[in-house]
């Protein structure tokens, strides 16, 4: 089904709308640096999920479908991979390249994370890498997952810390700060990136949906790749990350400033030409995954922690 084809229940409509029109053209352009990145925190914490051959899983909010493929070779021909996510134009892609790559046990469902039917006592595991942080219910899409897991199934997720954990993010939305004032509103409870920043109500979130018993609450450290060029990374700033929200807010003023802020951003990705530490990619237990490998010395490299969280039904 393609993008214009969707349809969902009401209850998310809002969210699930902005996903479609505004954020799916900027992942489908900057797809090699978020699911890059992705990988880089998702590959350390995937070993945490105890994902076996012959396993049932369900990957939450699974974008274009990558861990749906590495967790298809964890589970084997015996297994099944069920791919759930709200963008139609995303799961066109996953189809595709399920198909290429020749995978017989992965399939992807079209729909709101929060409501779309799942079968009960189903699943072994329940995952989601950077995939649960958008709901408008967070609690309603793991409730969800908690009716579907099989009892003592296991539910992973892998979610970003706060802005002072992610330069990444935060060193750009700093120097644009210097420019205009902070967007109005300020800090909220609702959906977006950060929205798993604070241990404490990730916690009760989980708890509410039934997920009691906490296994692993740990952070991943690691380096990421924000720009293959110093170009590319402010743009990327600039129309992904939150630096690009107080300037979109500031509306005529914003746009006024923007040559002097594009020449800051460009100062401060110009710092970070091949990273600060390219061995930098760990978990708490010295685990490491991808980016731990090192990078060559070429992009733009900035810091960024994620929780990866283990929890039992
Ligand atoms: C940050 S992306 C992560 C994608 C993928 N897991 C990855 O690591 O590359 C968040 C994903 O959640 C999906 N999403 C957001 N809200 C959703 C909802 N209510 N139900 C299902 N998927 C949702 C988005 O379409 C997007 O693919």
């Amino acid at each position: 089904m393609s993008a214009a084809a969707m349809t969902t229940n009401r209850g998310n409509d809002g969210f699930v709308e902005c996903w479609n029109e505004i954020l799916t053209p900027k992942w489908l352009r900057f797809r090699h640096l978020l699911s890059g990145n992705g990988k880089v925190h998702g590959d350390i914490a995937w070993p945490r999920f105890g994902i076996k051959p012959g396993h049932k899983v369900l990957d939450i909010g699974c974008g274009f479908g990558e861990t749906c493929l590495d967790t298809a070779r964890l589970v084997g021909p015996s297994g099944e991979v069920v791919g759930l996510d709200c963008v139609g134009a995303f799961l066109d892609v996953a189809n595709r390249e399920r198909d290429e790559a020749g995978f017989a046990n992965v399939r992807y469902e079209l729909g709101d994370a929060q409501e779309h039917p799942l079968p009960r006592d189903h699943f072994d595991v329940a995952c989601a890498r950077f995939g649960v942080m958008f709901f408008e219910s967070a609690v309603r899409a793991l409730r969800n997952a908690h009716t579907a897991l099989k009892p003592g199934g296991t539910l992973g997720l892998v979610v970003w810390r706060g802005l002072a954990d992610n330069p990444a993010w935060g060193a750009a939305k700093q120097a644009v700060l210097e420019f205009l004032p902070p967007p109005a509103g300020g800090k909220t409870c609702g959906p977006g990136p950060f929205s798993w920043e604070d241990p404490d109500t990730d916690r009760r979130m989980l708890a509410a949906a039934g997920f009691t018993t906490v296994e692993v609450f740990e952070p991943i450290d690691a380096d990421m790749c924000v720009g293959r060029t110093i170009e590319e990374a402010v743009d990327f700033q600039l129309l992904v990350g939150p630096s690009g929200e107080i300037v979109r807010e500031a509306g005529a003023e914003g746009q006024r400033r923007l040559p002097e802020i594009r020449a800051r951003l460009e100062r401060l990705m110009r710092d970070h030409v091949g990273g600060n530490d390219s061995d930098s990619a760990t978990s708490r237990d010295g685990a490491s995954g991808n980016g731990g490998e090192g990078h060559e010395n070429t992009g733009v490299y900035m810091s960024s922690g994620s929780w990866v969280i283990v929890a039992r039904k």
